[in-house]
């Protein structure tokens, strides 16, 4: 037989084997609450979704205005200018062994928001010298939409970070549970209400990743916290979509609290003062100051970092976007 027969033969169907869920029995629960459009699950019970609405809608005519007065492609120039930022991080409790341990901190990618966003990441991370990478999520565009166009450029990228001990991941309140196979298949290590451990010695940083907080809040992500917290030799690392369960994983012991979700605002007024942040637990739960940057609560340190990508318009003021190359110090 030629070989131009043999292409031409029917293939058998694979047989399909039954494959254990990769994140335990999440996904259902997840999806239940992607499919509730008008309210959000959050670690103060369900909100309406009314305020984010009113809050598109005011981006929208912001983008508008923008065009009127000119500004409109400096405002995109300005969204398209990731720069990397490197930051030391003293921290109390810090084993000696992770002393310099580098972590390349990505965020709020939303990657497939513009064509030249990709690029523009990748030539941030190319090259950095880091021994874990972490995303704290919101790598498609639209909000809960078609993930499709962010696959390439996430393969992409994904080659692009070559740190030492891996990459890990997490979801955020634009991404859909049906994302999370294709990141696993991508090769990012990703925790939905997981935990993770990298050890040196006898020594270790206890990470535990959450599902998103700001939309998709279950107890399954308080318990995460509470089953991985540090305890012993280690140090506890939090990696959370957004600011919103920062004093819980204080009262967990945690040391470090990586974040993102804010884009710090995304257009601030001069001087980086944000006007919409996203962020609204209640109670004094959540200081503002937690919008972006590094910040401490209750004897952890957290960073919110201010995103590589935009949502909504593509337009950035007062709020660069960024990679962060954060360098762990044993202080005291
Ligand atoms: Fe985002």
């Amino acid at each position: 037989m030629t070989q131009e027969a043999l292409l031409r033969l029917p293939v058998p169907p694979r047989p399909i084997a039954p494959r254990a869920p990769a994140h335990g029995s999440w996904e259902a629960a997840r999806q239940a609450m992607e499919r509730r459009r008008e309210l959000r699950s959050t670690p103060d019970g369900l909100r309406p979704c009314r305020f984010e609405a009113l809050e598109n809608a005011a981006e929208r005519l912001f983008a508008r205005g923008l065009g009127l007065v000119g500004l409109a492609e400096r405002a995109v120039r300005n969204a398209l200018d990731v720069r990397l930022v490197e930051q030391e991080l003293a921290l109390p409790g810090l084993p000696a062994a992770f002393d310099g341990y580098a972590i390349l901190h990505l965020s709020d990618l939303h990657l497939d928001g513009h064509p030249a966003l990709p690029a523009a990441v990748i030539e941030a991370v190319r090259g950095v010298d880091a021994d874990l990478a972490v995303l704290t999520g919101d790598y498609q565009f639209t909000d809960g939409g078609d993930f499709a166009p962010a696959i390439e450029p996430l393969a992409r990228l994904r080659r692009a970070l070559q740190p030492r001990e891996g990459v890990l991941a997490v979801l955020g309140n634009h991404d859909l549970a049906a994302l999370a196979p294709v990141l696993d298949e991508l090769g990012f290590e990703l925790l939905v209400n997981e935990g993770a451990e990298r050890v040196r010695g006898r020594h270790a940083l206890a990470i535990a990743g959450l599902d998103d907080v700001h939309r998709f809040y279950t107890p399954a992500a308080r318990a995460c916290l509470r089953a991985h917290r540090p305890a012993g030799r280690s140090f506890g690392i939090a990696l959370v979509h957004s600011p919103e369960m920062a004093a819980e994983a204080a009262e967990d012991g945690y040391g470090l609290y990586l974040c993102g979700h804010t884009h710090g605002g995304q257009v601030c007024l001069p001087g980086g003062v944000p006007l919409i942040t996203h962020m609204d637990r209640r109670g004094g739960r959540l200081p503002r100051r937690l919008a972006g940057g590094v910040w401490q609560l209750a004897g952890m340190t957290g960073v919110t970092n201010i995103g590589a990508g935009f949502s909504g318009i593509p337009a950035r003021f007062a709020a660069r976007p960024q990679v962060l190359r954060l360098v762990l110090r044993r202080a005291g």
